[in-house]
């Protein structure tokens, strides 16, 4: 199979390269900038899917049999800068979408979010809910969910989503409300103490990323006459953040963890669902996490200690953003 992403040099696009690869796809991996050091299993371009001329242009030429559209800016970076957030998630997936009916691009896959959902829902809560994000990041995804099922109903383009919960992954985080989850694993190993910006009761669906990228390709997989939606909620676990800060710092041998909530971050936590509800994936297409908060912790922690040999520098001054 043909798959594109855009986004590609992001952390899912990283992991999703390779579960692409190892299953016999043949990868075209695009983001605005090249990464330093270009996985060698895809073949990379850059594109920036804010320029319509140049989706359409990539889409023709390539001409693949699927997409994962990852290009976007996450909660945090998205706050502070609501224009930019605008033009890559909400223009950006547009000009897919376009570009996908002109080229007649089968399936678009859309990775949405927990941000899509505001403050007072019921918990754990469903996949059908009224959609009142409270960030720019949220509102380009809820709306981006009813743009590609407008397409899908006014094309018939194949369009299938999830909303990711925050995912933890052995990389640098892009700028997303939950990234205080995997500084416990960075800073823990790497100075053995660190302050996260949330309430030590901030609780929010996490997920270890392998899960996450298995998600995404069973849903892609799914036979279509078995889904009766074209996003849907996945969960993992939700533990609360001192709940996670003591799991990682026993797991570690120990390390200071303290909070000193930041109020815009602080805010968009806050505004998210402790728990989703994931019934209608288990039911459709046979959604199951693998990975509890334990798996994970025990997972990660090799990762993250092999990351932070390899790569010190990157990390050195991580957490500041
Ligand atoms: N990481 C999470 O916890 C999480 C949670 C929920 C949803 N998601 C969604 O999953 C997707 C991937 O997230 P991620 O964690 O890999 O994010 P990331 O920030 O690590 O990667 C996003 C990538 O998009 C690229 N990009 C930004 N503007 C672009 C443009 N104009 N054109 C092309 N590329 C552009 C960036 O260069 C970056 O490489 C996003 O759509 C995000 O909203 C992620």
């Amino acid at each position: 199979m043909r798959t594109l992403i855009t986004g590609a040099a992001g952390q899912v696009g990283h992991d999703l390269i390779e579960r692409l690869h190892a299953q016999g796809d043949e990868v075209f991996a695009t983001d605005m900038r090249l990464p330093a050091s270009p996985d060698p299993r895809a073949q990379w371009s850059t594109l920036d899917v804010t320029d319509g001329a140049a989706v359409e242009a990539t889409l023709d030429a390539l001409r693949v049999d699927r997409i994962f559209h990852l290009a976007a800016i996450l909660s945090a970076r998205g706050e502070a800068n609501p224009a930019l957030t605008y033009a890559v998630n909400q223009g950006g997936l547009y000009n897919m979408l376009e570009g996908c009916r002109k080229t007649e691009t089968r399936q678009l896959m859309f990775t949405s979010t927990i941000a899509v959902f505001g403050p007072g829902l019921p918990d754990p809560t469903p996949d059908a809910v009224s959609l009142e994000p409270t960030t720019m990041y949220g509102v380009t995804k809820a709306s981006g969910e009813l743009l590609g099922a407008y397409y899908a109903r006014r094309y018939g383009l194949d369009f299938r989503g999830v909303r990711f919960p925050g995912l933890i992954a052995a990389s640098l985080p892009g700028g997303g409300s939950s990234d205080y989850a995997l500084y416990f694993f960075i800073e823990g190993l790497r100075s053995g103490r660190y302050t996260a910006f949330c309430r030590p009761d901030t609780r929010i669906p996490l997920m270890y990323m392998p899960d996450g990228i298995r998600a995404l390709l069973e849903l892609s997989a799914a036979p279509r006459e078995r889904l009766r939606r074209s996003i849907y909620n996945i969960h993992a676990f939700s533990p609360s953040a001192r709940e996670l800060a003591e799991a990682v710092a026993a797991a570690i041998g120990g390390a200071d963890f303290d909070f000193d909530p930041d109020p815009v971050r602080q805010g968009i936590l806050d505004s998210w669902p402790n728990r989703l509800d994931d019934a209608n994936a288990r039911e459709d297409w046979g959604w199951r996490p693998e990975f509890d908060v334990e798996a994970t912790i025990h997972a990660l922690i090799p990762e993250v200690r092999e990351l932070l040999r390899t790569h010190p520098e990157a990390f050195a001054d991580a957490h500041a953003g």
